[in-house]
């Protein structure tokens, strides 16, 4: 285990400042200062006060992730961090730390895809994951069906919802139902004591002529909330447990069913849930009993592990170095957008940073980055401070 990489992760792509430090599959830490409680009281998350808050948390979150994993910053192999895709000022400011990071350390630097931090985390949990693996992403911001014949390099799209993510559709039923934000937790609890029965809401996509892998949650959203709409105006009380169970099955069943059909046309005899929404109980249970049904076996990461979090970006970045991916170079940005078959963002040129600098280093090797660390240390405190 000791000669596996130490890395640790940086994630800032939406409300969650996560940081995490992995060495290989094993998990040493996973710190995270959320700012879900400052973006409540407007019932969804408002950009400009997360990418505030991640300036606040950043370096002491930093700290306690490396000092719960019992590490030194200079024993780290590397530093990985979400370079999207995601709110763009929050993106910004993880990509800033990072660099900061790795440049005055002299540690490679890895941006990577979030969402294919999203499904290697489940290393961490099970193991490594086999090759390819089937992996549907659902939380407040996507809504996918993956195909990762290898998770560092190539991850092919299936599907996506062509509206709002699945998290979405939970937080907007949520606050139609007074519930508050997030969404999903309050409708997973409320639903447990409901008939998932009780009102037949729209399955999206289904039809024999949709697109097999795609989602689409929108026009349930609308029924749901006609529904209740109609309820209200009757002066008839609402049964919200009720609908909660019912707009919930909605939702799980039409990703269950996706996810396994994607499984068996594909010939993968195993499927991983991740994302916020992967926390959900019923979703859980329901993969359960199709994908058993199927003989397919299902992988999904503890809800910690499946919401926002660092330790998913160290996983990755771990991954990277392990299978000797080269690092990022300097020039590396946030892109809000970045397609998810872009696992990390490998350096535009195999020498960036040599060429640039006054010294001439006789480094040769295709990193991009620099192995002399006590050397470059020096060197980077001028640069950093120039
Ligand atoms: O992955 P995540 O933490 O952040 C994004 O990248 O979006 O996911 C947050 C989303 C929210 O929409 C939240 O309502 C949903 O995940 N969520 C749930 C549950 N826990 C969180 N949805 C359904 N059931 C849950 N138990
Ligand atoms: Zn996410």
């Amino acid at each position: 285990m000791a000669d596996e990489p130490l890395v640790l992760g940086i994630e800032t792509s939406c409300d969650e400042t996560g940081v995490g430090v992995v060495r290989g599959t094993t998990l040493l830490a996973d710190a995270v200062a959320s700012s879900v409680d400052e973006h409540a009281r407007f019932g969804g998350v408002v950009p400009e006060v997360a990418s505030r808050a991640h300036l606040e948390a950043m370096v002491p979150t930093i700290e306690r992730a490396l000092k719960e994993a019992g590490v030194s910053a200079r024993d780290l192999d590397g530093i990985a961090v979400t370079a999207g895709p995601g709110l763009a000022g929050a993106l910004l400011v993880g990509v800033s730390a990072a660099k900061t990071y790795a440049y005055a350390l002299g540690k490679p630097l890895y941006g990577v895809n979030h969402l294919a931090s999203h499904i290697c985390v489940d290393q961490l949990e099970h193991g490594r994951l086999p090759e390819p693996t089937m992996a549907l992403l659902v939380s407040g911001g996507h809504s996918s069906l993956l195909l990762a014949p290898d998770i560092t390099a190539d991850v092919r799209p299936l599907g996506a919802t062509i509206d709002d993510a699945a998290g979405e559709a939970f937080d907007k039923i949520a606050r139609v139902l007074h519930l508050g934000f997030p969404g999903g937790p309050v409708i997973d609890r409320l639903a447990r004591e409901g008939d998932p029965e009780a009102i037949a809401f729209p399955r999206g996509l289904t039809g024999p002529r949709d697109a097999p892998y795609d989602f689409s949650f929108s026009g349930l959203k609308t029924a749901v909330a006609r529904w209740i709409e109609a309820k209200r105006n009757a002066g008839e009380e609402v049964p919200v447990r009720d609908v909660a169970a019912s707009f919930q099955e909605a939702v799980v069943d039409v990703l269950t069913r996706k996810a396994v059909r994607a499984c068996v046309d594909e010939g993968v005899d195993h499927l991983m849930i991740g994302g916020g929404v992967a926390a959900n109980s019923r979703l859980r249970a329901l993969a359960e009993e199709r994908c058993e049904r199927a003989g397919i076996r299902l992988r999904v990461p503890r809800p910690g592990l499946c919401t926002d979090n660092g330790a998913m970006v160290a996983a990755l970045g771990a991954e990277m170095v392990a299978r000797g991916r080269s690092a990022s170079d300097w020039e590396l940005s946030a892109d809000s957008s970045l397609p998810v078959t872009v696992s990390h963002v490998p350096g535009v040129s195999s020498v960036p940073r040599e060429s640039s600098e006054p010294h001439d280093h006789g480094h040769g090797h295709d990193h991009g980055h620099d192995h002399d660390h006590d050397h470059l240390h020096e060197l980077s405190k001028d640069n950093l401070y120039s």
